[in-house]
């Protein structure tokens, strides 16, 4: 365990450039890993959420390297062709990588044992072993449907056309992934539209994916592809590691900071809408497209904030940014009110419980509700809370942050007991801060 203190500071200036999206990283790494060829990979994410996927891809038998100048290539196993690791998969921390490898090996014959940290072991699996069950997977979990858990693939596996239960992303990619591999089409309907990363870059690596829609939910169709091609990625930067400087840079008085390069993706690009809404000053600069994605130059100006509803229906398109959203609201004027958000309760950690105590600790007004928090916020004041507030990051890197953020518009200063799971998404974050604070 790091601990670190963030103390009340002066505005954030000048231009930051954040690391590559990590969603969009995992996928690269994995669909690389099965293109037959040499793959190159730009702008990678080196967290180690990312990492735990580059080696797991090289257990499969993918050919990973990274060259000195941050390029990373790959030369891929070949879908069907995957080998049987010889040893457990250490998922680390990361969600992502284990629902979608999941999804990979379920329609492989080989068997797969993945294994986590105490937070990621404490995360539900079901939701993807009921799918990939039904494909034909055999897979023994922990109780309660958690890691440890052995996955036995199914060749052939079965079709399915699998409704989404949770609005998930992961799910969703688990299953359209164990259809790479799986004779005929496997269809997800997508009540609720969650991240498209999954779609599209698969259709970059020439798998047939067709998008449709019926009733208003979202249909996805994935073609059973022997063969995926290799690919050149660009990875545009994080909008949901920006989404830390958006709202520093919104909170601070006499901040002018612009963070180069972020995805905007429309499924992602929710905190964006809403810190609007709150009256933020943040604008697009030089709108352009990496890597088959929106991007664009964000250039964020203090401006003072008021509460607002947060509509529901955002949730999926900024389901990780919350937990700093709820920092924005404790320092606006009036009531934020959110709702709709259950799913903030089984990530990394509960992450109503865990912003409700830390920001709580911190001298803001909270109160936890079932499905959200409802903040009061100081309408500009700095939090007030005692001394060196100490909270817990609970092995929660968007907690850990987030309340980075907290304690520089806080008077006593903020104690974060372990800064060092921001290492799983964002490594080069604390000399950001540092560089833009200094
Ligand atoms: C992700 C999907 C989301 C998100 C996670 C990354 C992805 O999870 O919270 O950080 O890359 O598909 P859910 O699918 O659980 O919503």
């Amino acid at each position: 365990m790091i601990s670190h203190t963030f103390a009340h500071t002066g505005p954030l200036k000048g231009t930051i450039r954040v690391p590559g999206d990590k969603s969009i990283s995992h996928r690269s790494l994995m669909f690389a890993g099965l293109a037959v060829g040499e793959s190159r990979i730009t702008g990678l994410l080196e967290g180690e959420d990312v990492l735990a996927t580059a080696a797991a891809m090289r257990a499969f038998g993918a050919q990973i390297e990274r060259s000195a100048d941050g390029i990373w290539t790959v030369y891929g196993a070949g879908v069907g062709s995957l080998l049987e690791p010889k040893q457990a998969l250490d998922m680390g921390n990361s969600g992502t990588s284990t629902r979608l490898l999941m999804g990979l090996v379920a329609s492989h014959a080989i068997t797969a044992t993945f294994i986590g940290d105490a937070s990621l072991s404490g995360r539900p699996m079901k939701r993807v072993i009921d799918p990939l069950t039904q494909m034909g997977a055999s897979i023994e979990a922990s109780a309660g449907g958690t890691l440890p858990l052995m996955l036995r693939g199914a060749a052939p596996a079965v079709p399915i056309t699998y409704r989404l239960p949770v609005a998930s992303a992961q799910v969703k990619s688990a299953v359209l992934l164990a259809g790479l591999n799986t004779p005929g089409i496997t269809r997800v309907i997508e009540p609720v539209p969650t991240r498209d990363h999954t779609e599209r870059m698969l259709t970059g690596f020439g798998a047939t994916v067709e998008v449709g829609e019926e009733n208003g939910e979202k249909i996805i169709a994935i073609h059973c592809e022997a063969d995926l091609m290799p690919c050149d990625v660009v990875v545009p930067g994080d909008p949901s590691s920006a989404a830390f400087f958006m709202v520093a840079a919104s909170i601070v008085p006499g901040s002018d900071l612009t963070i180069m390069n972020v995805g905007l993706n429309p499924t992602r690009a929710g905190l964006l809408h809403v810190l609007r809404q709150m009256g933020a000053d943040i604008k697009e600069v030089n709108p352009r497209e990496v890597g088959g994605e929106p991007v664009a130059d964000l250039r964020v100006r203090y401006a003072p904030l008021s509460g607002i509803d947060v509509d529901p229906a955002i949730a999926p398109a900024m389901i990780d940014e919350f937990p700093v959203l709820f920092v924005a609201a404790a320092i606006a004027s009036g009531t934020t009110r959110t709702s709709g958000l259950d799913e903030l309760r089984v990530k990394e950690s509960d992450r109503l419980a865990a912003m409700a105590a830390a920001l709580t600790a911190a001298g803001a007004q909270v109160e936890e509700h079932e499905d959200g928090l409802s903040i009061h916020g100081t309408g500009g004041e700095p939090l007030r809370g005692t001394a060196n507030a100490r909270v817990k990051s609970l092995l929660d890197h968007r907690i850990a942050m987030s309340m980075a953020v907290a304690g520089l518009v806080s008077t006593g200063g903020v104690e974060v007991d372990d800064i060092s799971p921001i290492n799983t998404s964002f490594p080069t974050f604390m000399g950001l801060l540092a560089e833009a604070t200094a």
